[in-house]
């Protein structure tokens, strides 16, 4: 896998740290993406620290320019994009009646364009030469709905629909897209969540396996997906939620 390479945004911290590391570990090149260097760059050393490659490129994924400058890194530093891991997310929690259109974007804008924009810098690559995959990171609230949280479920509902779509459109040419669907994983994005002990015993209550998963569990799928599924395997949403979503 030497000659790889992969992007995968909001890789500075949760989840996007672990999957840059486990894809790192497989020996494919990983640029690091995110907003804030700091991070990115203990990512960077963590990967570098256990014998990988890794770069940093500062990114917004909302804007086309900054994301046209990462793919452009990548090109000109590494050689080229193989994978793309579009795992940069936002989430909130306001009822519709006090959503507010800036809130509204925020949580459109990381979500869904920046997931569009990403896809598409990687899919005219990848339909230059005939390969490549790319991984959506959705969320079990993408497939169900949930009070408080209509803009982000919808947002990761355009995640698992957008990844449908893409992957019967790349199938022609002999791209991948699939996307994981997680439950709960102990990560920045629900800390808030883990200090409210009613409600983290409410969530746990819908958890099968009554528990959240750890980021590893989820870093060996979105591997998975990106390096060693069958090329058969396209448009589909891969929940790792404990059960949450079957029940
Ligand atoms: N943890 C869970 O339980 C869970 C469940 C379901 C789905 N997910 C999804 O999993 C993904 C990762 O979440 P996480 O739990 O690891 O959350 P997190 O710890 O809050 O990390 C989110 C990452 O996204 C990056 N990001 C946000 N806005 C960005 C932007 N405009 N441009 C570039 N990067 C941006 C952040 O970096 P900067 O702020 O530095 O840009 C950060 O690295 C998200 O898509 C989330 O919706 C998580």
């Amino acid at each position: 896998m030497s000659n790889r390479v992969a992007v995968v945004t909001g890789a500075g911290r949760g989840l996007g740290e672990a999957i840059a590391r486990d894809i790192a570990a497989a020996g494919v090149s990983v640029v690091l993406a995110g907003r804030s260097l700091e991070p990115l760059e203990v990512t960077q050393r963590l990967i570098e620290s256990a014998g990988g490659v890794a770069l940093v490129k500062q990114t917004d994924v909302t804007s086309a320019e900054s994301v046209a400058e990462l793919f452009d890194v990548a090109v000109t530093q590494l050689g080229g994009v193989d994978v793309l891991v579009n795992n940069a997310g936002v989430t909130g929690q306001v009822n519709l009646v006090d959503l507010d259109e800036a809130e509204w974007d925020r949580i459109f804008d990381t979500n869904v364009r920046g997931m569009f924009l990403c896809s598409r810098e990687a899919g005219r690559r990848f339909a230059q030469t005939g390969s490549g995959r790319a991984v959506n990171v959705a969320s079990v609230f993408g497939l169900l709905g949930r009070p408080g949280f209509s803009a982000y479920c919808a947002s990761k509902g355009a995640v698992v629909n957008f990844t449908r779509s893409v992957g019967a459109e790349w199938a022609r040419f002999g791209a991948q897209m699939n996307a994981v669907a997680p439950g709960y994983f102990a990560t920045d994005i629900n800390a808030e969540l883990r200090e409210d002990q009613s409600a983290m015993a409410k969530v746990l209550r819908r958890i099968p396996a009554y528990r959240m998963g750890t980021p590893d569990e989820l870093a060996n799928i979105v591997t998975y997906l990106a390096l060693h599924a069958p090329d058969f395997l396209t448009g589909q949403t891969i929940a790792v939620d404990g059960g949450e979503s079957s029940v």
